[in-house]
């Protein structure tokens, strides 16, 4: 029902019939009244190429996919993941105590709560007892990306003589050089896996275990260990003791996890409290979204534009670039959260989608980007609209150095709108018209990055509802892994597969040559 609406009332979108330079030169008050408020953002949409009716006309394009009612059921804790056959319910993780948030009819405020509590307990005893000066995160996708990148983003906030390591990847050379850095008696190492049949995870925490083992004997790992997981039974297989496994939920997806115990290396760097100040900020933007009406409501207006920009003008890409080093694994964050959800070709009824859906999704912090890439942002031949993100004043103390900073996040974006399209020789010449959206907001905080976060999460969600696509499951990785299951059967005892040639040929040539 979706997507065939969607596509009807997208073709009579009204779009500008000038360029971008010309809509910015004719009516300079776009600057005021296309700069957005959400909490303690200031997202400025008047580089992209939509007029007052574009917006009109793109919120009629969500009023008619049903995308008010879709969040309306999402917020109930009905079973919105219908492929997967439950309720998307991460915005409970951040609801204060005592503001009721249903799944399936029952309020999960206290449980979330209860484990908060238990968290914060955990985390208060490893930094405030000083023996613990490592904290090694294990866990791939979801159970990896939002607690690396928030920790990183947030290390001026961290207690500073505790150390964080993010291990995922099965190469052996990750997790080689992290323990290469720390000593037995003061690492904690925190496995976190939402189903906790992750062979990376699994993989990594046997070589962590053994490696504690070794040192310091059997007794030593109920110490050193902490679990997070929503199987309980499997983590306590692991032999982790019960008191030390942090639970969660089926109704938190891996990529929208950080707010659950998943962010619990997180909250052990920044502090319960500044923890509690990330959720608030993440609880800040859905307090938006429950209100805002839609044509003020910014995650839906950032996904009505994306999806322009996808569906009307052919645009594959989207760039996320932080004039942040801090910010340096966002882009990647958002792309497990954004093209993990929307690369999806079929729609939730099992047909297939009639256009594009999820754009790919890349990027790297300002200004390393503009050594790189920024060239063929400016003058190749394909357009790829960009979020910028900015902070008016940075943790440390350059300011004369974050003043340059700053001044190459406004140059890049007036270049990109604007260009230099009478420039005499063909080679100088900038044809701008290039869209961007720049976030702003004076420092990044615990709670700006949870406001961050959670206005890409919706904005994630909205798309998947306009292009009704089911964004909660991942079925698409599981042939990979399956696969992978087998051909290691394969390199182990020899027996080569007969599907494809060249694998075989390739797993002969790997079975040759190793070791
Ligand atoms: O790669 C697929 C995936 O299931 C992600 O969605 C998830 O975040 C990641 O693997 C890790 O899963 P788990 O937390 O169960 O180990």
């Amino acid at each position: 029902m979706v997507l065939a609406m969607a596509r009807r009332s997208l073709e009579q979108v009204r779009m500008p019939d000038v360029g971008l330079a010309e809509l910015m030169g004719a009516d300079p008050d776009r600057a005021e009244r296309l700069v957005m408020r959400v909490a303690d953002l200031r997202v400025d949409l008047s580089r992209q190429p939509v007029t007052d009716e574009t917006l009109g006309d793109l919120v009629e394009v969500a009023d008619a996919c049903g995308v008010a009612a879709f969040r309306d059921a999402l917020l109930a804790g009905d079973r919105v993941n219908r492929t997967e056959d439950r309720a998307v319910a991460h915005p409970a993780l951040r609801a204060p105590l005592g503001v009721a948030m249903t799944v399936d009819g029952r309020d999960v405020g206290p449980e979330v709560h209860r484990v908060l509590d238990q968290m914060s307990a955990l985390a208060d005893r490893v930094r405030a007892d000083g023996r613990i000066t490592d904290v090694v995160n294990i866990g791939i996708g979801g159970s990896d990306l939002g607690p690396a990148m928030a920790t990183r983003a947030l290390a001026p906030f961290a207690q500073p003589e505790l150390r964080s390591h993010f291990v995922s990847n099965v190469d052996g050379a990750e997790i080689a050089a992290v323990l290469g850095r720390c000593r037995p008696e003061s690492t904690l190492f925190v496995v976190v896996s939402k189903t906790f049949t992750t062979v990376e995870t699994l993989a990594n925490a046997r070589t962590a275990r053994d490696w504690l083992v070794d040192a310091l004997g059997e007794e030593a790992v109920a110490d050193h260990f902490v679990a997070v997981s929503t199987a309980l039974d499997r983590a306590a297989d692991f032999g982790i003791p019960a008191d030390r496994v942090l639970g969660f939920w089926d109704w938190v997806g891996g990529r929208y996890s950080v707010w659950s115990a998943v962010g619990f290396a997180l909250m052990v760097a920044i502090g319960p409290d500044s923890f509690r100040e990330f959720l608030a900020g993440g609880r800040a933007v859905d307090e938006h979204v429950m209100s805002a009406p839609a044509r003020e409501n910014v995650p839906l207006l950032m996904a009505l534009i994306g999806v322009m920009h996808r569906n009307l003008l052919g645009r594959s890409t989207k760039a996320v670039l932080p004039y942040s080093a801090l910010l340096d694994r966002f882009p990647a964050y958002l792309q497990q959260l954004d093209m993990e959800s929307n690369g999806k070709s079929i729609r939730i009824d099992g047909s297939p989608v009639e256009g594009p859906t999820g754009p790919v999704v890349w990027g790297e912090p300002g200004t390393n980007g503009q050594h790189a890439f920024f060239q063929l942002l400016h003058q190749g031949t394909d357009v790829v609209p960009v979020d910028v993100i900015g902070f008016a004043r940075p943790e440390h103390e350059l300011l004369e150095q974050h003043d340059l900073l700053m001044a190459n996040l406004f140059a890049q974006v007036e270049a990109l709108a604007l260009g230099r399209p009478d420039a005499a020789e063909p080679h100088r010449r900038f044809a701008g018209g290039r869209p961007s959206t720049v976030i702003l907001a004076e420092r990044l905080t615990p709670s700006v990055l949870g406001q961050l976060i959670a206005l890409y999460e919706w904005l994630v969600i909205f798309q998947g509802a306009l292009w009704g696509v089911p964004s909660f499951d991942q079925w698409g990785v599981e042939l990979g892994k399956e696969l992978a299951g087998s051909l290691g059967d394969a390199i182990r005892d020899g027996s080569l597969p007969v599907a494809d040639p060249s694998t075989a040929a390739g797993l002969a040539w790997y079975r040759a040559h190793r070791r």
